[in-house]
């Protein structure tokens, strides 16, 4: 770790800059403090405006907030019916919650490659891992950026799949003019403090299907139920309520639903200033053959989660290791995103193998994520471009 910055040793900035962190204003805290003295901590008035709000923000009918990204993704897939021995397509470019809640339900996940340009799922590759077991796609809207939802839409309409659409990293994002969150059949939202917007843990479920937001609303409450027309045996009891199927606690809690309320306040704000830095990151590094930037297609209007240096390591005397170990010495946070999913050894105990992907093995031997967040003021973009410049000229062929 204190490996030294290259070119006599002093780095680029003097305190460590990271690759993302959330924004966090007075309004949010009084948001907060305000729910904290309200008598509702829990399954509260917070909850049902959130949810509202997130109609609004993404175009949806129905909402359904949950405790995080990956209790979204659970209780789509549940949704979806997936269940033992059911398939269902995947990116292997992806946190691994995109593929665990597949294996939650006991269904398998069938990894397709990515499109060596967007790095998102490519179509082609959907078609070709269809088989009679296929019952859902789980598409990633891989750093912001909306995957094809026109092509794959026709795709699940043709094979009768249901679209989960993973937009952890998207809100934000619009496709065609439309807000992710309003086109696939659920979409699945992440609030973790490095997304765009935050609730400190959280996550949402968007549909515009009833039949699918009745089971969105009860498996978060371990599958109880207070509407009698939902019941097997009804009773207009007051206190009565009845499980009727098998569910978990994934409930948010109205302190963060408080908190997310506030932030959505500033998403169009969030959404300005991420772009305008993918705007000056591309302009430099698009000049640079030793960089490849990521394609956008003309559909995404994309709200950038994450930023994807990826290197021409044919024109470079380093691989990503050391050009990571290097831009980390320059005190410039990196991380990478993504490990191919299958490439863990929980799913290489499952029997996944290495090779299955080419392109996005390939994509993951050559990417790091630089920072990329809100509150980042333009001397801290320079500082980057200046810490990555610095290395390219130092590692040019
Ligand atoms: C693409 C993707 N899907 C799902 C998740 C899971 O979200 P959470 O961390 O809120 O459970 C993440 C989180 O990083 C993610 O990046």
């Amino acid at each position: 770790m204190d490996k030294l910055a290259i070119n006599g040793g002093t780095p680029v900035r003097k305190d460590l800059i990271g690759y993302g962190r959330q924004y966090i204003d007075e309004a949010d805290i009084q948001a907060v403090v305000d729910t904290l003295k309200s008598p509702a901590l829990t399954c509260g008035p917070k909850i049902t405006e959130l949810e509202k709000k997130l109609c609004e923000v993404t175009g949806a009918k129905y909402a359904v907030a949950v405790s995080n990204g990956t209790a979204a993704l659970h209780i789509a897939a549940m949704a979806a019916g997936i269940g033992p021995g059911d398939e269902v397509i995947v990116s292997p470019i992806t946190f691994a919650a995109s593929a665990n809640c597949v294996l939650y339900c006991g269904g398998i996940p069938v990894f397709a490659d990515i499109n060596p340009q967007t790095y998102n799922i490519d179509p082609a590759s959907i078609r070709e891992k269809i088989t009679e077991k296929t019952k859902a796609v789980v598409a990633v809207d891989f750093t912001g950026q909306a995957v094809e939802l026109d092509e794959i839409r026709k795709i699940c309409e043709e094979y009768n799949l249901i679209l989960i659409e993973d937009a952890a990293h998207s809100i934000g994002t619009k496709y065609n003019g439309k807000p992710v969150g309003s086109i696939a059949d659920m979409t699945t939202f992440s609030f973790h403090p490095v997304k765009t917007v935050t609730s400190g843990e959280g996550g949402a479920v968007t549909t515009n299907d009833e039949e699918l937001y009745r089971k969105l609303r009860l498996y978060p409450t371990h599958g109880i139920t207070r509407n009698q027309n939902e019941m097997q045996n009804p009773d207009d009891a007051g206190w009565y309520y009845e499980q009727v199927d098998l569910g978990y606690n994934y409930r948010m809690t109205d302190i963060q639903a408080a908190l997310l309320l506030s932030q959505l306040e500033k998403l169009p704000a969030f959404s300005a200033r991420r772009k305008e830095i993918v705007k000056r990151y591309d302009e430099v590094f698009g000049e640079m053959p030793e960089i490849m930037v990521q394609q956008e297609i003309p559909e995404s209007d994309t709200t950038r989660h994450l930023y994807i240096l990826r290197l021409n390591t044919e024109l470079l005397t380093c691989d990503r290791r050391e050009f990571f170990d290097a831009l980390r010495a320059e005190n410039i946070g990196t991380q990478v995103h993504y490990i191919p999913v299958y490439w863990h050894s929980y799913y290489e105990k499952l029997g996944y193998e290495k090779g299955l992907c080419p392109e996005a093995e390939k994509l993951y031997s050559e990417i790091l994520s630089i920072p990329l967040f809100y509150s980042m003021i333009d001397a801290d973009v320079e500082d980057v471009i200046t810490a990555v410049k610095k290395l390219i000229a130092a590692f040019r062929k």
